[in-house]
């Protein structure tokens, strides 16, 4: 195979089995961290500058692009601009790995870090008013605002969820996590449309406020907002499931010790939360989860027992992982 982009080097249909995860049910694990950004957000990210191209808001040498993002974004979009032609400034909070703002830097992106926390004790609304300022003082800035931006869910669609269909005779469940909800809008339209028997969950985590629960501190980032996100749509989603973060952290040592498989912050805690469904799950039943990302940049904070220590506290062990009812 011969490609002429980097961001055409990826693998879209590779799903990894964790045998057994749940009780009386196999888990299909949608790997979507084996590309070269590492993460499921190159899709959004190449769609959404495509698709300003074709509008003819961005043009190279002209147009600078920005993106708010807590790091896999602002990864995927420093490839593709850096394939393009454009400059790019990612504008990024403490809570972004270490690994992906030296990644985004690597890249020649430009990185600012804010440091103030919002009203709801996030920063996502630091970020925005940030680039808000930004956009303002200076008119070769393109913001793709992933969380407002219909080519984000569409991506999904196109991709992420008709690759899901396309590998199974019949899915009963899918659990996607929800950042900018994003990959949940994509595949709730999808199977709206191709597959309504497909149970679809949402997932998030505790402190996170995208489906009407509380505000509260997170720290492993991906999933959660601290504001609704404009592209929101609940239609054809089935459940919620909010996880705290110790039970992500124990998902993801789980599976590193039952499978040897690292997996990313988020996925530890769409795997949680396929356990706290499994009340509901019947044997047989065809259960997939979109693993947004791998583990290798989680090394300092997931897989870190200290920073666990200091961040989330006492990790339950797997068997007290128990179904519970849905959040
Ligand atoms: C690791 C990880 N998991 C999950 C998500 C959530 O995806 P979405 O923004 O499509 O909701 C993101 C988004 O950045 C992510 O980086």
């Amino acid at each position: 195979m011969i490609v002429d982009s980097p961001f055409d080097v990826h693998n879209d249909n590779l799903f990894f089995r964790l045998t057994d995860f749940g009780p009386g049910f196999d888990v299909f694990l949608k790997l979507e961290g084996l590309n070269l950004a590492g993460s499921i957000k190159l899709k959004p990210a190449v769609h959404m500058i495509e698709k300003l191209e074709r509008r003819g808001v961005l043009r190279p040498g002209v147009s600078r692009v920005v993106e708010s993002s807590s790091g896999n974004l602002g990864v995927a979009l420093s490839l593709v601009c850096k394939a393009k032609g454009y400059s790019f400034t990612c504008v990024t909070d403490p809570n972004a790995p270490l690994a992906t703002r030296r990644l985004i830097a690597a890249y020649g992106a430009e990185l600012v870090v804010v440091g103030e926390r919002d009203e709801n004790g996030g920063y996502l609304h630091t970020r925005i008013r940030y680039i808000r300022r930004l956009l303002a003082s200076d008119h070769s800035f393109v913001w793709t605002n992933q969380y407002a931006n219909p080519a984000n869910p569409e991506s999904h669609h196109l991709s992420t969820a008709a690759e899901v269909d396309a590998a199974f005779p019949r899915v009963d469940w899918l659990f996607v996590g929800a950042g900018t909800t994003g990959t949940l809008g994509g595949c709730a339209r999808y199977f709206a449309e191709h597959g309504p028997e497909t149970r679809l969950v949402a997932v998030d985590t505790v402190g996170s406020v995208t489906f009407g629960h509380p505000a509260g501190r997170r720290h492993i980032p991906g999933l959660g907002s601290s504001r609704r996100p404009e592209i929101l749509d609940l239609a054809n989603v089935a459940d919620v499931v909010l996880v705290p973060e110790a039970e992500t952290v124990a998902a993801c040592w789980e599976v590193r010790d039952r499978y040897g498989l690292l997996i990313g912050g988020s996925t530890g805690t769409v795997l949680a939360a396929t356990r706290r469904a499994s009340r509901d799950i019947l044997p047989g039943d065809t259960v997939v989860a979109v693993s947004a990302d791998l583990g290798d940049r989680y090394a300092d904070t997931v897989y870190d027992p200290a920073w666990v220590r200091e961040h989330i506290g006492v990790v339950p062990s797997p068997w007290q992982l128990r179904p519970t009812e849905a959040a």
